[in-house]
């Protein structure tokens, strides 16, 4: 087991990692199962697949301790980060006469944790989450950190608050059900951590990535621990990306927003996806500026293919130029009225805030990257 606190003045959490955590939430989540509302029974949100894999388990463990869930499922997928989905998640829960001094437990991956820690972030002001992620984006990534939102017409997570959950338990025995690409998907923000300030977990994760990827479970839980700690100090030096250091987490992001936003946020290109080829075409844009060796921005490109994800932006075979990508990434939220930030490599383990970037020359480098 390994426990990872997010030192927060106040407000700090702790992010539990342990096989089987699932099966023993009664125990595990004991301070947080108490419930202050009318109904006197927790409430649980999940989608219709991790409701179908866990529910039963839950409602089972639960009763065996005197406790009883309640349950709001929701389709799964980005369409449940919608303003009708949150105001029926919010009614329901006032319908159960939700105090401040409740926890709402959500149950999935990076959706359902990002609408019920928005709705506790609005209601009553403010009551408490626990998260219990179920893919392993959400595990080293979305669970951790406060980030959450809804999506608008306008964009995606553009309607959100920072809300820290009470408690984040991870069960790396869930991801067995979680498809392979699922799962390459998030382990592309395992590889982000090892590039954006870690060369030792880099370096560990090209000889060892593979068994991450097929469950190892004494690789995977090294991976997730070492990834959640990485986030946890920078989340506690830089909680609401005012300084440069929470941006680090955006390695891949700029770039990888365009592709997405390109293929219109679709299946064809999941979030991951995206961000492993955004940290490709980072680490080459690092060595058209001379920063890393090209011999080095290869080797990320190799640790990221080597994972069967994306790495060359030709192979996706889009229909637009650089300038296109580049106006894809003038509407991404991280930008600024006069610059678009990029997370660049100094080193393979070492990232920094470029804000100097010339977006004339960024078009320029995507059109060869789209037919290299
Ligand atoms: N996913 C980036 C962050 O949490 O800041």
């Amino acid at each position: 087991m390994a426990v990872i606190s997010v030192a927060l003045a106040g407000r700090s959490y702790d992010v539990v990692i342990e096989e089987g955590l699932m099966a023993q939430l009664a125990k595990r989540a004991a301070p947080f199962l108490k419930s202050y509302g009318t109904t006197r029974s927790v409430p649980f949100v999940a989608d219709t697949n991790t409701h179908r894999l866990y529910a039963a388990g839950i409602d089972t463990n639960l009763a065996a301790h005197g406790l009883a869930a309640t349950w709001f499922v929701v389709d799964p997928g980005e369409d449940a980060k919608t303003w009708s989905v949150l105001e029926s998640l919010c009614d329901w829960l006032l319908g159960l006469g939700i105090t401040r001094r409740d926890h709402v437990f959500a149950l999935g991956g990076g959706v359902v944790g990002d609408l019920v820690g928005f709705a506790c972030a609005i209601l009553k002001r403010g009551c408490g989450f626990v998260q219990l992620p179920t893919t392993l984006l959400a595990q080293v990534d979305s669970s951790v950190g406060g980030k959450t939102a809804i999506n608008t017409r306008a964009g995606k997570n553009l309607i959100g608050a920072f809300h820290q959950p009470s408690l984040v338990l991870i069960d790396p025995l869930v991801l067995a059900t979680l498809p392979d690409r699922q799962m390459r998907a998030g382990y592309a923000e395992v590889l982000k951590y090892g590039l954006l300030g870690d060369a030792a977990f880099f370096g560990w994760l090209e000889t060892n990535g593979n068994k991450v990827v097929g469950r190892d479970p004494a690789a995977l839980g090294h991976a997730i621990a070492t990834s959640i700690a990485m986030k946890a100090r920078i989340v506690a030096e830089d909680e609401r990306e005012t300084e440069d250091r929470r941006a680090l987490l955006n390695l891949g992001h700029t770039f990888g927003h365009a592709l997405e936003a390109e293929t219109g946020f679709s299946q064809s290109l999941l979030h991951g996806e995206a961000v492993a080829l955004g940290m490709v075409l980072a680490a080459r844009y690092s060595a058209r500026r001379g920063e890393i060796s090209v011999a080095d921005a290869e080797r990320a490109a190799q640790a990221i293919a080597a994972a069967s994800l994306p790495a060359s932006l030709a192979a996706l075979g889009l229909a637009c130029d650089g300038a296109a990508l580049v106006e894809h990434m003038r509407h991404d939220k991280k930008a600024e009225s006069t610059t678009l930030l990029f997370l660049l490599l100094r080193s393979l383990g070492e990232a920094y805030v470029a804000r100097d970037v010339d977006l004339a020359d960024i078009a320029a480098f995507l059109d060869g990257e789209l037919t290299a």
